[in-house]
């Protein structure tokens, strides 16, 4: 299984954004040799102390010279509300199995004209409003989606959308829930990395598009939506990213996922136009969503506990002194065991599955956006997020909110 996990950040070289070579944007764990002249050092840990007994072994010093923080957030849903009772007219089901089961009581889908690149692009609005950021000021944009209106990527559209003049760099991350986590490290690497300034975070889904809707096992699971959050470049001390966690194990594959399938009606194959044999290829599309739900807990509830504590360990922070646990929004099962095994109490966990479902890369800014703007997350806050999901992958980051 790659471990792909890093407490340690490497020193970046700000303002030098485009004299930097593009492969240094990219968190590379010696990038430390290519910039001798930053100063490193240990930054300070968040407002509460760790007792002595919070690690098994010595916490590892940070190593930050150019910090980034969260400044801002956003979300947009789409109109179209469908209740579990909705679903029980489709499918053979009941509101009392699936909010029992899950937490899920209602979700938000797609429809009509609605489409994926224009929530996004509510979502960042949102964001850059509160962050007091201008479109024009943004230098990178991350779009974390599994499901984006254009095959080649949304993260250009989201860009036109929001009217940059000055063109920053835009693309699209695609790692299903655990998408917005990784689009979120990914941000700070490029902050400490390439020296950008402001990065927008976006995670949006439409699973809708590809669930069997006569499938009770999996349709009564998913939503759509956007949330987005702004990360910007601060001074080392006021470092927002304490620690993360990453991992990937791609045997678990088939545990979930949408793969591709070759159409079998193609006018292109029929032999009698000359075609050889397997070319030209058949036109492809992706199957429904599969999904082996009780792998899926497991691996949850086993992997998403590890990963916390892992993160807490490099930040040096027991899980008690965190304010809050923020995990992706799939299950209340899956959240309420993990938040047990880190002895969290209920008050201190953040969900709103039950009004959205699972809104894969969209449920960790969608519910962080709702906390902050109804007053339960406050600016210096501390939170615990993991995301989890196909392919598989999972990971956690302890963060500081505002
Ligand atoms: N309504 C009524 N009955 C149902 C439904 C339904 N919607 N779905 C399944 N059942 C029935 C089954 O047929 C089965 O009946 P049986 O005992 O007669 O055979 C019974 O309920 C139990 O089914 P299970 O599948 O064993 O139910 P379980 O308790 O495992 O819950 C669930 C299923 C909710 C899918 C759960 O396994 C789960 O949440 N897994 C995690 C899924 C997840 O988080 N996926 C997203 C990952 S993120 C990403 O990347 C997309």
């Amino acid at each position: 299984m790659a471990n792909a996990s890093s407490g340690l950040f490497s020193p970046s070289v700000p303002n030098l954004r485009f004299k930097v070579p593009p492969f240094l944007g990219i968190p590379i764990p010696r990038f430390d040799r290519f910039s001798p002249k930053v100063v490193c050092f240990a930054a300070p840990i968040p407002h509460k102390t760790p007792p002595a007994s919070a690690s098994s072994s010595p916490s590892q010093p940070r190593l930050v010279s150019q910090g980034c923080k969260l400044v801002g957030c956003g979300s947009a849903i789409p109109s179209l509300q469908i209740s579990n009772d909705d679903l029980s007219k489709f499918v053979d089901t009941s509101d009392e199995w699936i909010s029992t089961r899950t937490g899920i009581r209602s979700r938000r889908v797609l429809s009509g004209k609605d489409n994926l690149s224009n929530l996004a692009a509510d979502a960042a609005r949102k964001a850059l409003e509160m962050a007091n950021v201008d479109p024009d000021d943004l230098d990178l944009i991350l779009m974390c989606t599994s499901t984006p209106d254009d095959l080649f990527g949304s993260g250009p559209q989201i860009q036109k959308e929001l009217g940059c003049k000055t063109n920053p760099l835009a693309y699209d991350i695609t790692a299903a829930c655990s998408g917005f986590l990784l689009g979120l490290i990914s941000a700070a690497s490029h902050i400490r990395g390439s020296g950008f300034k402001n990065v927008l975070v976006i995670g949006a889904d439409a699973i809708s598009r590809y669930v069997d809707w006569t499938d009770r096992g999996t349709c009564i699971l998913f939503g759509d939506a956007a949330g987005a959050v702004l990360v910007q470049a601060c001074d080392s001390d006021e470092d927002g990213l304490f620690s993360f966690d990453l991992h990937s194990d791609g045997s678990g594959l088939r545990h979930l996922n949408v793969s591709i399938k070759q159409n079998d009606s193609n006018d292109a194959l029929d032999s009698s136009n000359g075609s050889v044999l397997d070319f030209p290829p058949r036109l492809s599309s992706y199957s429904c969503l599969q999904m082996n739900g009780k792998e899926v807990f497991r691996f949850a509830v086993r992997c998403v506990p590890q990963s916390i504590e892992c993160a807490l360990e490099k930040a040096g922070l027991p899980a008690s002194s965190i304010d809050w646990l923020l995990l992706h929004q799939a299950n209340q099962r899956i959240i309420d065991a993990v938040a047990t095994r880190l002895e969290v109490p209920s008050e201190r966990v953040i969900s709103n599955l039950a009004n959205y479902g699972n809104t894969s890369a969209a449920s960790i800014p969608l519910a962080l956006d709702e906390a902050v703007r109804s007053g339960k997350v406050k600016a210096g806050q501390t939170i615990a997020a993991a995301g989890f999901g196909a392919g598989l992958t999972w990971g956690s980051a302890i963060i500081r909110w505002g």
